[in-house]
């Protein structure tokens, strides 16, 4: 069994789990496939074996839909979508080796043998001793936040997430994000947006005290700006930063497959390295590593894992307290099975490099019809830039919030509000305008085909030529916290019945 130093090795691992394929695992399998045309299409490296039968309502249905979820998509009954681009969570397609590991599952309260296979799984990947098992990413948040976040206290970060950040200021701490201004700015192209900016960190750092921070957080694949990936150089110059200041050092792993493929692709340095062998070398550079393996591993569940024995100790009285035994931390044990074979299968290169590619086709299709989105095409999903598309709209009317519900309107698609919506309010009571509009349309892990993004590029297509008559939305519901998910909206004006009209128009041939 492995040590401290020597992560658990793939014969290991294949006597916990039979049932994986490994050979796409080998080094020399690790390189894009190419058309001999020189054509840049993103190649499907799986099979389809079960496939879910989709719905396209009309858009008198559709409009009717929206309008009782209160404008918010989070609120649409799924069977009124016909692609849900809502999210990348608990929606990826499994392996037919999840699915097959699924039935293996120890059912057991206590010291559940699924346990020891997804802890040896993490180890794999991390190179990790010690795993505290929690439902999904954001128990992890709240683990960690209640168990170092004190009132007053900081924690610097590349970016935050919503749910990170909502624990943090629960927990009476307050957020400092440090990537560079250009970050922000959706036109900028440089490979590794999500990196932190070295001399922000260390200005930050010094201006409200080493003492005062909870931890400095970095998230991989930064979803809110863009699912956009750090560099191992930024995370090994921050854990050196971090050692020398004695700050506690937390990494967000949730968005870590897209991140390792862009690793591989784009950092120089690391080109000729396995997946596995970079996501062994990030590791040692923080002292805690969490996930939501809603989208790390492709199931529904989470974890936190460490080789600080100390840390583990600290948080782990939290773990029967909010989420369940030691042993399965609130999940199902068949989703833990799943968890660990998805893991393996993210140090498959051919496994982590669809995404991408998929999303890097679908912003090449949007900005053909000439609509803005986030460059460079990021992980997670494509994400178009409501600032640009709808600059007429006041940013208090949520701009990317109206965009939301005009794309749904044409074409059934669900996406998500990523801007001033789902940020908190000032403690004023003034919205916070957040600095990007963005409206998210998540690929899931290998759901989605060309062709259905062809669908998307072409009504959004439709929706961009007919911006002008899109305006904005108010609440009518609020929720205090994390309003994005329940909270309602009225149209401004009658702009949604309008939109239709044109849409009747333009398309009379189509639902
Ligand atoms: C970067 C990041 N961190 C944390 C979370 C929270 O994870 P979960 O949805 O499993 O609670 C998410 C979810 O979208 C995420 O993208």
């Amino acid at each position: 069994m492995s040590t401290q130093n020597q992560p658990i090795t793939l014969e290991e691992i294949n006597q916990d789990f039979s049932l994986v394929h490994t050979a796409s695992l080998s080094p020399d399998a690790e390189h894009a496939i190419g058309f001999f045309s020189g054509k840049k299409v993103p190649l499907e490296m799986h099979r389809v074996t079960t496939v879910k039968r989709l719905y396209l309502k009309d858009i008198d249905t559709r409009a009717a839909s929206i309008e009782s979820a209160g404008n918010n998509t989070f609120l649409l009954d799924n069977r009124d979508v016909f692609l849900d681009m809502l999210t990348d969570s608990g929606v990826n397609s499994m392996s037919i080796f999840q699915q097959a590991a699924m039935q293996t599952a120890d059912d057991s309260y206590a010291g559940s043998a699924t346990y020891f296979r997804l802890k040896n799984a993490l180890n794999y990947v991390f190179g990790t001793e010690h795993f505290l098992p929690a439902h999904q990413g954001r128990a992890c948040e709240n683990i960690i936040a209640r168990t170092f976040v004190t009132p007053n206290s900081y924690v610097i970060t590349n970016y935050h997430f919503t749910t990170t950040k909502a624990h943090i200021m629960n927990n009476g701490g307050e957020v400092i994000e440090v990537v560079p201004q250009t970050s922000l700015d959706p036109t900028y192209i440089t490979d590794f947006k999500g990196d932190m900016d070295l001399d922000l960190l260390a200005s930050e750092t010094a201006r409200v005290g080493r003492e005062n921070i909870a931890f400095v957080r970095i998230e991989a694949g930064t979803n809110l700006i863009g699912g956009q990936p750090v560099s191992l150089a930024n995370m090994r110059a921050v854990s050196k930063f971090c050692r020398e200041q004695g700050i506690l050092l937390v990494f967000d792993a949730s968005l870590l497959a897209d991140n390792l493929y862009f690793i591989k692709t784009r950092e120089e340095t690391e080109k000729g390295k396995t997946v596995r062998e970079i996501a062994l070398e990030i590791a040692p550079l923080f002292d805690i590593i969490y996930f939501s393996a809603r989208k790390l591993g492709c199931a529904r569940g989470g974890g936190i894992v460490s080789n600080n024995v100390e840390l583990i100790e600290k948080m782990k009285p939290l773990v029967p307290l909010f989420e369940g035994f030691l042993t399965y931390g609130g999940m199902s044990v068949r989703e833990m099975e799943a968890i660990a074979i998805g893991l393996v299968e993210t140090c498959d290169f051919h496994v982590i490099s669809q995404t991408a590619q998929f999303v890097e086709a679908a912003v090449d299709l949007l900005e053909a019809k000439g609509v803005p989105c986030v460059r460079p095409a990021g992980g997670l999903g494509c994400h178009i830039d409501a600032m640009r598309f709808l600059d007429h709209v006041p940013q208090e009317e949520y701009r990317a919030g109206a965009l939301a519900v005009a794309v749904y309107l044409a074409s059934g698609i669900r996406g998500m509000e990523r801007g001033t919506l789902s940020e908190e309010r000032n403690p004023d009571g003034t919205d916070h305008l957040s600095a990007m509009e963005l409206l998210r349309l998540a690929i899931p892990r290998r759901a989605f085909t060309l062709s259905q993004l062809e669908f998307m590029a072409d009504r959004i297509g439709w929706v961009y030529e007919n911006r002008d008559l899109i305006g904005g939305l108010r609440f009518v519901e609020e929720p205090a916290q994390l309003r994005f998910f329940f909270g309602r909206l009225a149209a401004v004006g009658d702009w949604p019945q309008k939109l239709i009209a044109k849409f009747k128009k333009d398309m009379p041939s189509q639902v």
